[in-house]
């Protein structure tokens, strides 16, 4: 299996223990204060209007609560939610298939939509835009184009990559481009609260500030983390306390800052190989093994957010708070620019 696949597999199981846990209702969903502020008002028009919501873009790192928005939005709205995702719609056929078997009000969740092929954004620019569907039948001289009119349905799109959509799609999501923010600390805690009340399970308030301090500010990382704290408390007949948390990461390789070990080798690599940087991702992928996509989506966020590394036009460099972190010397121009 390649390493690619092992981390959309990890993130289906995600996915998987998110279920129980995803908040069903508006009053439930922690965080996100400004894009909650902004759908209510737009959904609350759009009901008075009595007229589907206008298309919707989410984007952010993953496990921030994109798909959890979308489905409140179809709950709000009691509509029904299709949902597919991008490397899914292989054929313009399979576009066409899923447009033309919508009803008047559905939601259309489009997952990862930063992976549709261009042929299949043409088809949708003019469903998004006029409810038009336009299908080119047979080839050469003699094909055809026929018109189909869609019902008037929402789409929601979500993406970690919104700098892959081309710039026609995103025009067209016309009721609003959304940024979904990394929680703070207080956020994590009341959601991990809130996750061990529905598991069942009794955790301690310094158990809780660890898992927060350890959950990458993301909600999924959290629950994730809380399980498998609640999976070694039970093997062991206990409650989740200090200990609890201490060996759970300490077998799951995560460190007190939340790192793992391919955020630690990241981070090794560009001290140890590069002096620190800047590296450009591509020579940092080969020398990683790793996709660039892969680094982007899932390392470089957090790192991003927590100040390791930055991010500039000659590549990617460590700070001097990762080698601090890293327990190693910064090579003596970095040194220099701390000064
Ligand atoms: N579980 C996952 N995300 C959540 C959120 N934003 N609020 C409450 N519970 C969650």
């Amino acid at each position: 299996m390649s390493r690619n696949n092992k981390k959309a597999d990890e993130s289906k199981d995600f996915e998987f223990l998110d279920q129980t846990l995803r908040p069903v209702k508006w009053g439930e969903y922690i965080g996100q204060e400004n894009i909650k502020k902004n759908l209510q008002i737009l959904l609350n028009a759009a009901k008075e209007r009595k007229h589907p919501p206008e298309h919707l873009l989410f984007y952010g790192p993953p496990g921030l609560g994109k798909t959890t928005l979308a489905h409140l939005i179809a709950k709000e709205t009691s509509s029904q939610m299709r949902s597919t995702s991008g490397p899914a719609i292989e054929k313009v056929g399979d576009l066409a298939s899923i447009l033309t078997n919508l009803s008047p009000g559905d939601i259309l969740f489009i997952d990862e939509i930063h992976r549709l092929n261009k042929a299949i954004e043409e088809v949708l620019y003019p469903a998004m835009e006029s409810r038009f569907l336009d299908i080119i039948i047979g080839k050469g001289p003699s094909a055809r184009t026929i018109q189909l009119e869609l019902p008037a349905f929402t789409l929601i799109g979500a993406t970690t990559r919104v700098a892959m959509l081309s710039s026609p799609l995103r025009s067209r999501f016309s009721g609003g481009i959304f940024r979904l923010e990394f929680y703070n600390p207080e956020e994590i805690k009341s959601i991990i609260k809130r996750s061990a009340n529905i598991l069942g399970v009794k955790i301690s308030n310094e158990a809780m500030d660890s898992v927060a301090k350890r959950s990458r500010f993301t909600p999924r990382t959290a629950n994730y983390l809380l399980k498998r704290a609640r999976d070694y408390a039970q093997i062991q007949k206990k409650d989740i306390d200090q200990d609890v948390i201490d060996e759970t990461f300490s077998l799951l390789g995560i460190d007190n800052m939340g790192l793992n070990n391919s955020d630690r080798s990241l981070l090794e690599t560009i001290a140890k190989k590069f002096a620190g940087g800047p590296v450009g991702l591509n020579t940092l992928a080969a020398s990683l093994s790793e996709e660039e996509a892969t680094i982007e989506e899932f390392n470089e966020p957090y790192l991003l957010q927590i100040g390791f590394l930055e991010r500039t036009p000659r590549g990617r460099s460590l700070t001097p708070l990762a080698y601090k972190h890293l327990d190693l010397k910064p090579p003596k121009e970095k040194q220099e620019k701390l000064l």
